[in-house]
C-alpha cells in the first residue's frame, strides 16, 4: 500500500510571534509511503527537488537512513501505538526551498506523519500528531500551519499537548515572499539567540503579539504596522543575514506597507502590504540584495487555507 501527502510551506514568528505563529503558503512538497512487502529491504528514502540546482548542495547532505527526520517522526508515531516500522520506501518531491525559513523540513515531517497514519489506518488524532511533529521539529509555528493551513497562532502545554487556534488573516492584505539564494539553518539561526533576555524585551514582544492578534481580528492596519515589531530574534539574527536591516529599513516608513519580517528563521524575508506597489516591493528587496551579490526570488502569494492533503 501507498499513500501520498500533499503538504504546504510556512512562514513562522511573523514578527512578534516568536515560535508561536506561522501561516501556510502555496508551495508545496510531496511525501508518498509505502510499505514495501519484501522483508529485509530497510528503508530507502528518494529526494527530488523541483528547485535543483538551487539545492543541490544542501541535498546532499541530507540523511538517507535511520536519521532521516521524516523517518525519525514515521518511527515515533509506530512507536505509540507499541509498533516498528517495517520495510519502508519514502519519496519526498520538494518545491520549497531548503534551509530558507520556509518551513521544508516541517512540511516533510508532517507528509510524513499524515502518510504513515494513513497505512496505519489512522490511529493518531490531529493533536497527536501535531504533538509528534512538533518533537521532532522542536516547535509548533511551522508544523500547525503545515497539517491545519491558514494563519495559526500555537503553543505547547507542559504534557506536550498543543494548543492551538487558526486566526483570520485579512485576505487584502498582500503578503511578497523574498527568498534569497543563500541558505541558514534553523541550528545556526538559533545558537545566536540568548538563553536570558532583558524583561523589558520580553514585555515588548508579549505587547506587540497581543496587539497583532487584535490586528488581524479587527483588519487594523495601523495597529498590525504597529504591532509588526520584534525583540526576541530578528536583532540576533541579522548578523546573519546580510541586507536585512536595509531591507526592514526601506519599508519602515512607506505607506501602505504594513511591515517586513524575517520568516521563520530566515533568509528569507516577507513584506505584509495593503494596496501597495508590488513591483516596488520586489524592486527595493533586489536591488538592496542585488548590491551585495546576492540574487533573490520575489513572489507574491496568498495564504493557503489548505493544510496538508492526503492525496487519493
Ligand atoms: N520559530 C522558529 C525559529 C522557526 O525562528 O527558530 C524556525 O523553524
Amino acid at each position: 500500500m501507498k499513500v501520498s501527502v500533499k503538504v504546504p510551506a510556512t512562514s513562522a514568528n511573523l514578527g512578534p510571534g516568536f515560535d508561536c505563529l506561522g501561516f501556510a503558503l502555496p508551495i508545496y512538497n510531496t511525501i508518498t509511503i509505502e510499505e514495501t512487502v519484501l522483508p529485509g529491504t530497510g528503508i530507502e528514502i528518494n529526494l527530488i527537488s523541483e528547485e535543483a540546482p538551487l539545492d543541490e548542495k544542501v541535498f546532499d547532505n541530507i540523511p538517507r537512513d535511520e536519521n532521516n527526520i521524516v523517518y525519525k517522526a514515521v518511527e515515533m508515531l509506530y512507536n505509540s501505538i507499541g509498533q516498528e516500522p517495517s520495510e519502508l520506501k519514502i519519496n519526498i518531491q520538494s518545491q520549497i526551498p531548503i534551509t530558507r525559513g520556509l518551513g521544508s523540513s516541517s512540511a516533510v515531517i508532517v507528509g510524513g506523519l499524515l502518510a504513515a497514519n494513513k497505512l496505519l489506518g489512522s490511529p493518531a488524532d490531529e493533536t497527536a500528531l501535531l504533538s509528534i511533529a512538533t518533537e521532532v521539529e522542536g516547535h509548533p509555528d511551522n508544523v500547525a500551519p503545515a497539517i491545519l493551513g491558514g494563519f495559526v497562532l500555537s503553543s505547547q502545554d507542559i504534557d506536550g499537548t498543543i494548543v492551538y487556534r487558526k486566526l483570520p488573516w485579512p485576505q487584502e492584505w498582500d503578503i511578497t515572499v523574498c527568498i534569497p539564494d543563500f541558505e541558514l539553518s534553523t541550528n545556526i539561526a538559533r545558537s545566536v539567540l540568548p538563553e536570558n533576555v532583558p524583561m523589558q524585551d520580553a514585555i515588548f514582544n508579549a505587547k506587540h503579539l497581543a496587539m497583532l492578534v487584535q490586528a488581524v481580528y479587527t483588519k487594523d492596519e495601523k495597529l498590525m504596522k504597529f504591532a509588526l515589531q520584534d525583540r526576541l530574534h530578528q536583532p540576533y539574527r541579522e548578523k546573519l543575514v546580510p541586507g536585512m536591516k536595509e531591507i526592514m529599513e526601506a519599508f519602515k516608513h512607506e505607506d501602505g506597507v504594513l511591515g517586513c519580517v524575517l520568516s521563520g528563521a530566515g533568509p528569507t524575508m516577507v513584506v505584509i502590504s495593503h494596496k501597495y506597489d508590488l513591483d516596488k516591493i520586489k524592486s527595493t528587496v533586489k536591488d538592496i540584495w542585488e548590491a551585495q551579490s546576492i540574487k533573490v526570488d520575489v513572489r507574491n502569494l496568498k495564504i493557503e487555507e489548505q493544510g496538508a492533503v492526503i492525496l487519493e
